[in-house]
């Protein structure tokens, strides 16, 4: 076998590509490490990255405080604009004149979980062809992926995913992949020897591991979901949740959900009622849920957007994105539903 066919199954990348369904895949130092990689690899001074709006906080300082330091500007759209948020992004865009060099989508969007329709991204990159260059698009899977989403089947060119949450699954490696056909990825794997950005090969072997378990882990991980979330909706102390799985039908993303992802998951938020200080006691008080930022762990832990992953987002741009004072997001592992639902209760109730 050839030395790079060894490599590549060292680090796991064949297991990555299949559940991706991808020709070929690239694994990173963690998961902004593949972001950002594949940013570079595409971007150029003058040119502008559509983006969908929110994204994780570390994706957001990368577009609007890093990449603008190197002519690099970047659009959002709301992730519940559809197509026609996505084509004034872009009409706006060149209207300045300027190249589109990605178009970056995060589906479902941290914390949130907006819906963005990656085909009508992919639309409106077919029709910039016409005017001039094709922009990739670039999907960030981390929260349904890749079990539950597979974006390169809708129309991505690249799909992203940390690994660090769902893919690795156990709170004890950081890596991130990058999927799509192996053009693509050319100038990612490019950029990435140089930047220096690629995982180490014993967090390859530890990927490796984490891969042959990702359906049984988030199989369960989502049932437990499915069963805390039902508790929170009814709880009188809960403002709102925002499960995937309780899209009413006349919702605007319900569509992109049935087309594009195969399950709710396991990573959701909800609104306690009240503002900072009744979230801060909730999270206060649990006992058996962790708090911290990661997500897609087999333990189940739960954050504060706003005070801590999406800080760096003014407040004013925060409330506009959805990140409010009362929200906490919840990453289920695969504990005892009982027992995460038994201490949520205590948590809300004291
Ligand atoms: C949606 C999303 N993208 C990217 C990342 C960054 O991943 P990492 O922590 O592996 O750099 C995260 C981290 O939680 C995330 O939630």
């Amino acid at each position: 076998m050839a030395i790079e066919r060894w490599h590549e199954r060292l680090l796991g990348k064949r297991r990555l590509a299949i559940w991706d369904e991808a020709e070929a895949s690239l694994v990173f130092a963690s998961g902004m490490a593949a972001i950002s990689t594949t940013l570079w690899a595409y971007a150029r001074p003058g040119t502008v990255i559509l983006h969908s709006d929110p994204v994780y906080g570390g994706t957001d300082f990368q577009l609007k405080k890093i990449l603008p330091q190197f002519g690099i500007r970047s659009i959002g759209f709301a992730a519940e604009g559809g197509g026609k948020a996505m084509q004034t992004a872009a009409a706006q865009a060149r209207g300045s004149e300027a190249v589109i060099a990605a178009i970056f989508l995060e589906t479902p969007a941290n914390p949130t979980n907006g819906l963005v329709d990656i085909a009508a991204a992919r639309r409106v990159a077919e029709d910039l062809a016409a005017v001039g260059r094709r922009p990739p698009v670039i999907v960030d899977n981390t929260f349904l992926g890749p079990l539950y989403q597979t974006p390169l089947a809708h129309g991505a060119d690249v799909a992203v995913t940390s690994l660090t949450n769902y893919g690795g699954g156990h709170p004890d490696l950081i890596a991130g992949g990058c999927s799509g056909a192996r053009a693509m990825l050319e100038p990612i794997r490019c950029m990435r020897t140089i930047l220096g950005t690629m995982c180490d090969p014993h967090t390859g072997w530890l990927l490796m591991r984490s891969l042959e378990t990702l359906k049984l882990r988030m199989t369960a991980s989502a049932e437990g979901a499915r069963q805390v979330a039902e508790f929170l909706k009814s709880h009188p102390r809960v403002a709102s949740v925002w499960y995937l799985g309780f899209l009413p039908l006349d919702h605007a993303d319900r569509e992109d959900f049935e087309r594009q992802c195969k399950n709710p998951g396991s990573t959701f938020a909800f609104e306690v009622r009240g503002g900072e200080a009744e979230a801060f006691a909730v999270l206060n008080r649990l006992k058996v849920i962790k708090l911290a930022v990661s997500l897609g762990g087999t333990e189940t832990l739960a954050s504060h957007p706003a005070a801590v992953t999406h800080s760096d987002i003014a407040p004013d741009e925060q409330i506009r994105l959805g990140i409010t004072p009362s929200l906490i997001r919840l990453s289920i592992g695969i504990e005892n539903p009982g027992d995460l639902i038994a201490d949520l209760d205590q948590a809300l109730t004291a």
